[in-house]
């Protein structure tokens, strides 16, 4: 097993452990031992693949267990599912020494996260992330929300869970797409500051990918430590971020985040290179990567209608524009940039112009 221990407003272990689901429920009591009952959250999903397991676990343990399961996608992290979640809890008299449960990839993980942070003025939530990229990243630091019209993760708090449990075995079950989601996400790592993953990652990692994932957690937990509220360092998360909300936009939501990832942090090593701030031989590394995990590397829109998506995005300060950019292999930066440049970096990048 690996754990990793993160030390932000609420102290917390992230345990990583093949097979370690039906392990739930022993897990959870002994952290909090005065809980009686828990709302085991989850998307249709992952109800019907894992739903019995958790059940069954959390059950033996001694604990009362509640089930909400939503119709899984993005579409359903919306206000209505969480005013649904919270009337839940309250039917079900959950108290402020109970749980949530959040069983799932990030959409249930934000969700719960925000439910229970506002539940009765905050209840405890345990993470068990089921997807890749729920394991390296949405589980860990505490950012909760759900989606609103004007945009993603407009509404939500900053809510540490009480712990994280990571059964890197059901991953088996991801489709190969929602995969490669993940695999973004963790090659994302590499860049922002880790040259050593960018190394175990020249072979593919699926078979066993515990040390990977412990290594991503380890990597988010230092930037959540320095900066749980990211107001500065948290922000290098965002590599390839900036292209990939616009992509994500321009496409209609068609690409998917890990693919629009992918092509933003491939347009980010190109445009950083041409803008004289990143080692030349980092775009070739970052392609070959990408293809190696089978994620996209085209861009397939406009420099003008880039820019004007993007800045569309809640993260825009003023008339400037922080982006992460790769310095060198296993290294990036935050470089504050002024909006007018931002249509230049993106056709440098390889946008078409
Ligand atoms: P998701 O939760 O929608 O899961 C993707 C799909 O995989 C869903 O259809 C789900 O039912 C299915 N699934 C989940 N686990 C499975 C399993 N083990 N086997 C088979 N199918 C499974 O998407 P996601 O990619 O996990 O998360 C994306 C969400 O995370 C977005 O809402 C994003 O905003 C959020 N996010 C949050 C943070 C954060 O810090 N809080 C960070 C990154 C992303
Ligand atoms: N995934 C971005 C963050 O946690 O800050």
């Amino acid at each position: 097993m690996e754990t990793v221990t993160v030390k932000a407003s609420r102290s917390y272990q992230v345990e990583i452990e093949g097979g370690a689901l039906p392990t739930l429920g022993a897990r959870l009591t002994s952290l909090l031992p005065r809980a009686k009952q828990v709302m085991l959250v989850s998307d249709s999903t992952v109800a019907a693949l894992y739903g019995e397991i958790a059940e069954t676990s959390l059950c033996g343990a001694g604990l009362q267990v509640h089930r909400f399961v939503f119709p899984s996608g993005e579409a359903s992290k919306t206000p209505a599912t969480l005013c649904a979640l919270w009337c839940a809890l309250a039917e079900a008299s959950l108290s402020r020494t109970d749980a949530i449960v959040a069983l799932g990839g990030g959409v249930v993980g934000d969700l719960s996260g925000f439910a229970a942070a506002t539940y009765l003025r905050g209840i405890a939530c345990y993470q068990v992330p089921t997807t890749l990229l729920a394991m390296v990243d949405s589980s860990v630091g505490g950012k909760t929300a759900v989606d609103l019209p004007a945009g993603k993760n407009l509404c939500g708090a900053f809510s540490q869970p009480v712990g994280v449990l990571c059964d890197p075995q059901v991953l088996k079950t991801l489709p190969s797409r929602v995969y490669a989601d993940g695999c973004a996400e963790v090659i994302k790592y590499g860049y922002i500051g880790d040259p050593t993953l960018l190394k175990m990652l020249e072979q593919p990692f699926a078979e066993a990918p515990e040390a990977v994932i412990a290594r991503c957690v380890r990597s988010k937990r230092d930037v959540v430590e320095a900066d749980e509220h990211d107001n500065g360092a948290r922000q290098l998360l965002n590599l390839g971020h900036t292209g990939a909300h616009a992509i994500e936009r321009l496409s209609n939501f068609s690409i998917s985040h890990g693919e629009a990832v992918a092509i933003g942090m491939l347009l980010a090593a190109r445009g950083a290179v041409v803008k004289g701030l990143c080692a030349p031989d980092v775009p070739a590394h970052v392609e070959a990567m990408l293809q190696r995990y089978h994620l996209p590397t085209e861009c397939p829109f406009d420099a003008d209608a880039m820019a004007e998506a993007a800045l569309s995005d809640k993260k825009r300060r003023g008339g400037e524009i922080t982006l992460v950019l790769p310095r060198k292999l296993g290294e990036s930066v935050l470089v504050p940039t002024p909006v007018e440049e931002l249509a230049a970096f993106f056709a440098a990048g390889g946008a078409k112009a």
